[in-house]
């Protein structure tokens, strides 16, 4: 017999270019997301980002109750068993919970973030403040959070991030960060919430996504125990534990670094078990829920409004002075809504939407793991663009710093997790951008 599960082992191994941790949907730890349209990252020739709005997921964090105690009870009937266990699942007797201070990771209160999840947001902060330059040593900065902890903390260690340069740390008088926090469930109007999924009534979140995503989970989670359990005599897995050992690859990853439930799954059940979360995303906030553009459009039309004032402008009566950069810090579930307000990741000439409940298409763009991803973002930049005319040549007036020349046009360009993506209704600006006046205008007749 043991011959033959070796065989099986080197046929399932997953190849070398193949990381399960890009296709872990929620449970994915930040990784910049792929270019799914060819269009290059950096800014284009010519234009300066002037002006950008993020609203992004929290940090990677530990589990949720729920997900604790389904990793409990996983390790509970391995350690109940007396069992012999071969190849890949050697391991699994020695498996412990990732969660050793239940109060301080996993209260029943909600999740708190990991090390990793501070790490992520810092790195963004030290990232946006080189990337864009908008905050010069000894300004104050402002970052808007959801109310829970794990927002508010991500929102704290961006800001860090944002503002650690010369002697910040030390001296607490210069470059100040302020977080203004915002209530789940009010009565909103407009961007005034970042969990608008909470505040609409009519709006179910959950609009059927998760029986959605669980029929397509029990199309191949049965297949999976069966070939696992070949590797094991005396304890037999069940086709629900599939998920929760699945989920173990990404959370082992940023809690503890224990990569051993990654390695146990084909490169198919990967893309199965990605596919049944974008299933969840899609029809539970995304653009399979009818609801979910209205849900995100308050956020994405107040950003209009606001790069079509441009930075440094007072707004409403002067009660707001646009800033440069609006960090917005909330949860997974937001995020899908603001894809849907702007039509992103919906459309197709081949009939891929509504995505099928049962039949996952590799040429879909709509991946959960390439936008709630932990630290996940969509991000809004205000363009301005030069119509330079680089045959000719420039000239420097002496002690004049140098500003833009020729006619300036400004564009709106949307990144998902990095990767730029194109508004389908208006991509004619350089580097597939939307010039802001139709932005403006096509958000005007959502
Ligand atoms: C532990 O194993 C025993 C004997 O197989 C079984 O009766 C019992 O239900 C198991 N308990 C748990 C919590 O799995
Ligand atoms: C930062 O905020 C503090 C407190 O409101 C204020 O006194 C200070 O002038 C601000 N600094 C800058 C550079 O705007
Ligand atoms: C930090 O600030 C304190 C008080 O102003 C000062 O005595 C100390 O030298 C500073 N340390 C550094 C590393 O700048
Ligand atoms: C929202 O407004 C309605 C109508 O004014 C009121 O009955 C309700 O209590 C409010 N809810 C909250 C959470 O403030
Ligand atoms: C929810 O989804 C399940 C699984 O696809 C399906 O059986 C059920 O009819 C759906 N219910 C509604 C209200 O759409
Ligand atoms: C997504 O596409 C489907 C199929 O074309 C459509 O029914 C749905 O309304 C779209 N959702 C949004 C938010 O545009
Ligand atoms: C601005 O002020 C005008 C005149 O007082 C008022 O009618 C309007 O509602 C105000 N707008 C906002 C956004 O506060």
């Amino acid at each position: 017999m043991l011959p033959t599960l070796l065989i099986l082992t080197l046929a399932t191994t997953v190849s070398a270019k193949f990381n399960p941790l890009h296709h872990s949907g929620p449970a994915s730890p930040y990784f910049d997301a792929p270019s799914q349209f060819g269009i290059d990252v950096e800014t284009p020739e010519n234009c300066v980002v002037d002006q950008a709005a993020y609203i992004l997921r929290h940090g990677s964090r530990f589990p949720e109750p729920g997900s604790l105690s389904g990793w409990q009870t996983l390790y509970t009937k391995i350690q109940n068993a007396s069992f012999t266990a071969w190849g890949p699942l050697s391991f699994i007797g020695s498996w412990v919970v990732p969660v050793d201070d239940v109060d301080h990771q996993s209260p029943s209160s909600g999740a708190y973030l990991s090390g990793t999840g501070a790490r992520e947001a810092f790195d963004l902060g030290v990232d946006l403040r080189k990337r864009y330059g908008f905050t010069r040593g000894g300004d104050n900065f402002t970052a808007w959070s959801a109310v829970q902890q794990r927002c508010v903390d991500t929102t704290t260690f961006f800001v860090r991030g944002y503002l650690s340069h010369g002697n910040y740390v030390n001296d607490t008088k210069v470059n100040r960060g302020t977080i203004i926090t915002l209530p789940d469930s009010v009565n909103t109007t407009f961007a005034d919430s970042l969990t608008p999924s909470a505040s609409c009534p009519a709006y179910d979140d959950a609009n059927n996504g998760s029986a959605i995503s669980n029929a397509y989970r029990s199309l191949y989670q049965e297949r999976v125990a069966d070939r696992l359990n070949l590797y094991l005599d005396g304890l037999v897995l069940d086709p629900t534990d599939i998920g929760v050992m699945q989920d173990l690859c990404g959370f082992s990853n940023e809690i503890n670094g224990d990569k051993r439930w990654c390695n146990l799954f084909t490169e198919e059940e990967w893309l199965d078990y990605e596919y049944a979360h974008d299933l969840n995303y899609y029809y539970g906030s995304g653009p399979g829920n009818a609801l979910s553009a209205t849900v995100g459009y308050p956020w994405v039309k107040a950003i209009s409004d606001i790069f079509t004032a441009g930075p440094g402008n007072a707004i409403s009566n002067g009660s707001l002075v646009t800033p440069p950069l609006i960090m917005g810090f909330t949860h997974d579930n937001n995020i899908p809504p603001i894809l849907s307000a702007l039509g992103l990741w919906n459309t197709s000439t081949t009939g891929v939407y509504p995505l099928s409940k049962t039949h996952r298409r590799a040429d879909r763009t709509f991946r959960s793991s390439y936008v709630v991803a932990f630290r996940g973002y969509v991000a809004l930049e205000r363009l301005t663009c030069s119509a330079v005319d680089v045959s000719r040549p420039v000239y420097h007036a002496a002690n004049v710093i140098m500003a833009a020349s020729g006619e300036q046009s400004t564009y709106v360009r949307v990144r998902v997790n990095n990767a730029p993506v194109p508004i389908p209704a208006c991509q004619g600006g350089p580097g597939a951008t939307c010039p802001l006046g139709d932005f403006a205008r096509y958000l005007g007749w959502i």
